[in-house]
């Protein structure tokens, strides 16, 4: 989530390998979609604010969809790595509560998925010391993405849990053996970092007695295919440049926010992203909200406009998401529903996180007791 908050994260990993990753992750997509049932998949969130129409069409709708066919999925309140780049939590409580209502409101199936906050399971985060023993303090100041949010977060200085940020993500993947990561570009370097430590833990350590597979999987990246959306001045959709439409505002703040969208002077209305950015990104949000082609919606609208396509935008986001929109309420105000959705994770990822310690605890020759 935090992504969005980085500037030209995309250039920090190179061409030719985000060629292969993507490659790789069509792959895996048509595995999942042929027998899901090998599959668990880990991905999350960090409970810095408010859920918005980026996150939904960007990662969350996948999620849904992945989740619907059949794969195992856990997701992670990322709530320690709010704490990489800022010197306060904040109101995090009821940040963790927002998180997890979004997720419940846009169709997570609760009964199904784990979600559990990073800092409810110490076992899981006990991996992070055998973890550290076997990556370099080079290739952890090499990491692109670390680099990123080091600037990104202005004069401070590198404090050593930004510097260990892969590695922590890396317990986050492999104390419940995920074998996908449905992820953006820009966390690929935290991602080849787990896959590093996945294999060099099975090298250097091995694997309790009598076992045939290495202990953790290498996990795989799944990557979001939705184009990204913009925020309604046509930059970046970002929490901290106030453009986002959130997940829990009302129809009425919705209309309101994108009457005031900018858009541009020339009445015909068409997708072109490149030379009319404004424009297209209400184009696409209408396509998105209403699953057709960009081309097709701004051919519809034709001579109408651009008030008409704030009208017609408005129109298909709030249609859909009038049902998340209630469920999200209905939570909301139920906030039981919650509690009891991260007490089952948290005993589920407390239970999974202590089965895989001790398996490394025995690869590592450290059980003393019986
Ligand atoms: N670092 C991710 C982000 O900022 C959040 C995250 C934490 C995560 N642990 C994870 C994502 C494990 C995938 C897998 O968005």
């Amino acid at each position: 989530m935090h992504s969005d908050e980085i500037a030209n994260l995309e250039s920090t990993v190179d061409e030719a390998s985000l060629r292969r990753s993507e490659r790789l992750s069509d792959d895996l997509k048509a595995k999942i979609q042929e027998d899901a049932s090998p599959f668990r998949m880990l991905t999350g969130d960090r409970p810095t604010g408010r859920l918005h129409l980026g996150h939904y069409f960007g990662s969350l709708k996948n999620r849904v969809e992945l989740q619907k066919q059949g794969v195992d999925s856990w997701f992670i309140v990322a709530d320690y790595q709010v704490i990489t780049d800022r010197d306060a939590v904040g109101e995090i409580k009821d940040r963790v509560f927002g998180l997890v209502t979004d997720y419940l409101a846009v169709g997570i199936d609760p009964a199904k998925a784990v979600i559990f906050p990073h800092s409810q399971i110490p076992a899981l985060n006990e991996l992070v010391l055998p973890f550290l023993s076997i990556v370099t303090d080079s290739e952890l100041r090499r990491n692109p993405t670390v680099k990123a949010e080091l600037d990104a977060s202005g004069n401070r200085p590198m404090s050593g849990l930004l510097l260990t940020y892969p590695v922590h993500q890396a317990a986050d993947i492999l104390f419940c053996k995920a074998n996908v990561v449905p992820v953006g570009k820009d966390q690929l370097p935290h991602l080849e970092q787990a896959r590093v430590i996945a294999q060099r833990f099975d090298k250097r350590y091995g694997r309790p007695a009598g076992a045939t597979h290495p202990i953790f999987p290498r996990p795989q990246a799944l990557l979001s295919e939705a184009p990204s959306v913009l925020g309604l001045d046509g930059q970046k959709m970002s929490k901290s440049r106030g453009n986002t439409i959130e997940l829990g505002m009302s129809a009425d703040e919705t209309a309101k926010l994108l009457k005031k969208a900018v858009t541009d002077s020339e009445r015909r209305i068409t997708y072109d992203p490149v030379n009319r950015p404004e424009v297209s990104n209400l184009v696409q949000l209408t396509a998105l909200a209403t699953n057709r082609d960009p081309h097709e919606v701004a051919d519809e609208i034709g001579d109408g406009g651009a008030g008409t396509l704030k009208r017609v935008t408005t129109e298909a986001i709030n249609e859909m998401m009038a049902p998340i929109r209630a469920r999200r309420l209905e939570i909301e105000n139920d906030q039981a529903i919650v509690e009891q959705v991260l007490r089952d994770g948290i005993a589920r990822a407390t239970e999974q996180a202590e089965e895989t310690l001790r398996e490394v605890h025995e690869a590592l020759h450290m059980i003393y007791l019986s």
